[in-house]
């Protein structure tokens, strides 16, 4: 273990340039309490990230972390008992000030989300045509027949076969991959700029998973979109995202751009997370390591490090004093005393990297068009 030399991050310019390079979406310091009879619950403290357009940032963690409430935090989709502080600041405009009017004028228009369990998001009882057509009926002048064509459109550009067939269907009558492909054409319906993918796979199957995923790389390149990938995957992650945010009891514990990151890890807990996912080096009836211990309790977050508890690494220093999020002065960001380096362990992590890759080519095998006949 090595102690660097290292800079606060508060001491951080802030990128705001403009033009094209200008960040679409900026968040500087966010935190998010929900108010609880049993005291304030602080879901997520004092998150920074940039998101440019084209560009991915995957926000991993384990369940609890905070993923979804970022994500919501920075949509403005938090109930009223939820006190943002900070500045989440989208093209410009600063959303932590915005009213619902203003709100209601983004979300779809301009930044929608694909939830992660898709019989939730959709509407049981209503038909599919209806919940595409709604949002753009909201944000779009068009005509009925316009409608439609888009929502036929939409449809065919998710891989949905017989598209004019389904929107009278209910979700109901669709398969998992389906309905996800559904929401996905709900979320792109108004050409947003920005999306945000909750767990968009975790309901299915390795093989529709691979698939779903390629679909909104795909969907990411022909719009131009920034996506913000949320998933407790650090495999999927590897290959897809331009950017890693780590979570861990709703704080950043580590972000680094992917190709550094895997090559070099700094917290003990990221490295832990990578132990937990399946590695072609290794035989195929290794037991992967689950991290032992539970996460923190938000209503009482530890003194010091939230992950001393967990830590291999634990020293009395971590009890004591939690660590500040630090750069190392590449843009690698940590937040640990005593951070671990594994540069020397290359080929461990180009192992996991190529295994995504493996993974994703092998389910390639099976076409689309044949799960998808399946499916249907
Ligand atoms: N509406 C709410 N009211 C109070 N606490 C909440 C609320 N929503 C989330 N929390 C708490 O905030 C913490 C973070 O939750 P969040 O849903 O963001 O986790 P997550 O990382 O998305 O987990 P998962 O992987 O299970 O989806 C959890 O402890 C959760 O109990
Ligand atoms: S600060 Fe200490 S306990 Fe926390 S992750 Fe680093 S080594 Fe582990
Ligand atoms: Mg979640």
């Amino acid at each position: 273990m090595t102690t660097p030399s290292l800079t606060k991050t508060d001491d951080r310019p802030l990128r705001t340039q403009d033009g094209d390079d200008a960040p679409l979406l900026v968040v500087d310091g966010l935190s998010t309490t929900f108010a609880s009879p049993k005291g304030p619950i602080r879901a997520v403290e004092d998150v920074s990230l940039e998101l440019r357009r084209g560009h991915t940032i995957g926000i991993v963690g384990e369940s609890g972390s905070g993923k979804s409430v970022l994500s919501r935090s920075i949509m403005g989709l938090v109930p009223s008992y939820a006190t943002r502080t900070g500045s989440v600041r989208y093209e410009g405009t600063e959303l932590l000030d915005a009213g619902p009017k203003e709100l209601r004028k983004i979300w779809g228009a301009q930044m929608s989300m694909v939830f992660q369990d898709p019989m939730t998001a959709l509407n049981p009882v209503q038909k599919i045509g209806a919940q595409i057509t709604e949002s753009i009926r909201e944000h779009l002048d068009y005509s009925k027949t316009q409608r439609r064509d888009t929502a036929i459109a939409l449809l065919r550009s998710v891989g949905i076969p017989e598209p004019e067939r389904r929107l009278k269907q209910y979700p109901h009558e669709l398969s998992g991959g389906m309905r996800q492909r559904v929401v996905i054409a709900i979320a792109l319906a108004c050409g947003p700029h920005l999306l945000f993918a909750d767990e968009p796979t975790t309901a299915l199957d390795v093989t529709v998973q691979a698939q779903i995923l390629d679909l909104l790389e795909t969907q990411q390149a022909e719009r131009n979109m920034a996506v913000i990938l949320v998933t407790h995957d650090l495999g999927v992650v590897a290959t897809r995202a331009d950017e890693i945010a780590v979570m861990y009891g709703g704080r950043i514990v580590e972000q680094a751009p992917t190709q550094v990151l895997f090559r070099q890890m700094r917290h003990p807990y990221t490295e832990a997370l990578l132990r937990s996912i399946p590695r072609l080096d290794l035989p195929s009836h290794t037991r992967l390591e689950a991290i032992s211990g539970r996460p923190p309790d938000l209503l009482h977050p530890p003194q010091g490090c939230r992950f001393a508890a967990r830590c291999p690494y634990a020293q009395p220093k971590c009890h004591a004093e939690e660590p500040e999020l630090v750069d190392d002065g590449t843009g690698h960001l940590f937040r640990c005393w005593y951070p671990v380096g594994i540069a020397s362990e290359q080929t461990t992590v180009d192992s996991v990297v190529a295994e995504a890759h493996v993974r994703e080519v092998g389910d390639e095998i099976a076409t689309d068009t044949d799960v998808i006949e399946e499916e249907a």
